[in-house]
């Protein structure tokens, strides 16, 4: 099955297409490097010894899709391509609905007129919005709090909407909770350039000494510790269940939702200090005000991909830790 990886050298893409080879899938990925390094091609195939074939355009470029289609014969695609930073949503959100939505109409649009009838979406637990009760099962209601996640909840909507008029159309939606860790071979990882916005990339500055100490936005909440508590599931366990999506949807049509999560909550503190645990170094932190629009807790009931997909997450907190340091020490060669 030849599969087109929109954004394959983002962080979760560039797992995602590493199993996708290893599987002996073909692969052909499309990227802009808007938020990716272009190396990232030549670890993947340091990697996984395999080629695949790769373009460095923009999927909201109609014609180039039209030749990435009219080149290669694609079965199914994986939509990653997308921005994803909450603050700056906020901030540019016209920005964020002309990229995140024009790039997923056009690819729809050039998959149908190609017969590509199947695809996996990239979503995010941020549709649940502040979810009544925990753990969170596919059916809560939905909601966002800030237009990256209401970009998420648009697209999956028209996918539906695709999926209902056209009856030949396969949609696999997956919600994915915190996604952290890096490949064990510490080639590929999450490496923001700027200052982090997300917790586990800014523990990492802080264990390499490139800030001085992580703020733990609130330890007032109603969770075991006081500080937020999230589901953390390692890159390569959420790149897997990628794989069962395909081999899903390659012979139904329809809309199929899954959460992909551990089930496992953790706060702010447990994940700093097992992060200091395993890989014997300093995290300070400071306690600091709570940050506008976080939620207390957020974890998965992740029995529906278990049941329907044989999909389960295996890597535990220690394994994301480990390899997500081994990964910054690597590209920072320490
Ligand atoms: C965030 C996004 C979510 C997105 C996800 C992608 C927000 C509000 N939500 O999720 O929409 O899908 O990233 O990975 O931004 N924390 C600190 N100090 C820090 C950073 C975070 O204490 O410097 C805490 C937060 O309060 C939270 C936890 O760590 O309790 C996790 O935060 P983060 O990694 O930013 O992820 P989410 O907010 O869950």
């Amino acid at each position: 099955m030849k599969i087109l990886v929109t954004g394959g050298c983002g962080f979760i893409g560039s797992h995602t297409v590493v199993e996708l080879l290893n599987q002996n899938f073909e692969v052909v990925i499309v990227d802009n490097f808007y938020n990716s390094q272009k190396d990232v091609v030549d670890k993947i195939k340091e990697i996984t010894k395999k080629d695949f074939k790769f373009y460095e355009d923009d999927c909201c470029d109609e014609a180039a899709m039209r030749k990435i289609f009219s080149e290669n014969k694609i079965d199914a695609v994986i939509h990653f391509a997308g921005y994803k930073a909450v603050g700056e949503s906020v901030a540019k959100p016209l920005m964020y609905y002309q990229n995140n939505l024009d790039s997923t109409l056009i690819l729809a649009k050039v998959m149908k007129e190609f017969g590509c009838h199947k695809i996996v979406f990239s979503s995010s637990a941020t549709v649940y919005g502040d979810p009544a009760s925990l753990p969170i099962k596919e059916d809560f209601p939905l909601s966002t709090t800030n237009p990256y996640g209401t970009t998420k909840l648009f697209i999956e909507r028209i996918l539906k909407d695709l999926a209902y008029a056209d009856k030949d159309l396969g949609v696999v939606l997956l919600r994915y909770f915190n996604p952290i860790g890096a490949h064990e071979s510490g080639l590929i990882g999450e490496n923001p350039n700027d200052i982090p916005n997300n917790l586990m990339p800014y523990i990492m500055k802080v264990a390499i000494k490139e800030l001085p100490q992580v703020n733990v936005f609130g330890n007032d909440y109603d969770t075991k510790d006081g500080t937020g508590v999230r589901d953390y599931i390692h890159v390569v366990d959420l790149a897997l269940g990628h794989i069962k999506a395909i081999e899903k949807i390659k012979d139904e049509t329809g809309v199929l939702v899954y959460n992909l999560g551990t089930g496992k909550g953790t706060s702010v503190l447990e994940l700093i200090e097992t992060f200091a645990e395993v890989n014997h170094v300093d995290v300070p932190y400071q306690i600091t005000e709570r940050r506008p629009g976080d939620i207390a807790a957020c974890y998965a009931d992740a029995t529906k991909a278990k049941e329907e997909l044989g999909w389960e997450a295996t890597k535990n907190l220690e394994d994301m830790c480990k390899d997500a340091y081994h990964f910054v020490k690597r590209v920072k060669n320490l």
